[in-house]
């Protein structure tokens, strides 16, 4: 799939945030192997550590379907839903990526008017700890 839809289904998913507290809508696209895209927002919640971030509502939702290899995810954010700047994936859910993810998995970041930035998951995600190599 050509990044520039990715991201458009990105754009399109921030419209589906639910983030009544910090108003700050995200929207993800993730990309698996065979083609397949899932699309994930921020749903946020009145205590607030519930919130679950817009790429882990993607990855959940992949999972659960079955599919366990991915390709790209891309992701943007903005508060209100105008995008202002560079999205950059929390921590925790470059945690998620890394369960799922190969070191080469891209992120697509996007930015204002059409800009993004592009970066792996090892870029990211250094010295992640991995089940892989840890616990097996
Ligand atoms: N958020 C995401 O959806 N993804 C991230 O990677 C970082 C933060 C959401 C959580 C919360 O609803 C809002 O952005 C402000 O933190």
């Amino acid at each position: 799939m050509e990044p520039q839809k990715l991201m458009d289904l990105a754009r399109e998913a921030m419209t589906h945030a639910y983030a009544p507290y910090s108003g700050y809508k995200v929207g993800a696209a993730l990309l698996c192997a065979d083609g397949t895209v899932y699309q994930g927002c921020n749903i946020e919640n009145a205590s607030y550590t519930p919130t679950v971030c817009a790429e882990r509502t993607a990855f959940f939702k992949a999972v659960y379907d079955g599919h366990r290899d991915f390709r790209a995810i891309a992701v943007c954010g903005g508060k209100d839903g105008v995008i202002s700047g560079f999205f950059p994936p929390c921590g925790v859910c470059r945690q998620v990526m890394g369960e799922f993810c190969d070191e080469d998995f891209t992120i697509y970041m996007i930015g204002p008017e059409g800009t993004y930035q592009t970066a792996s998951l090892a870029e990211l995600l250094p010295y992640g700890f991995s089940g892989k190599k840890y616990m097996r």
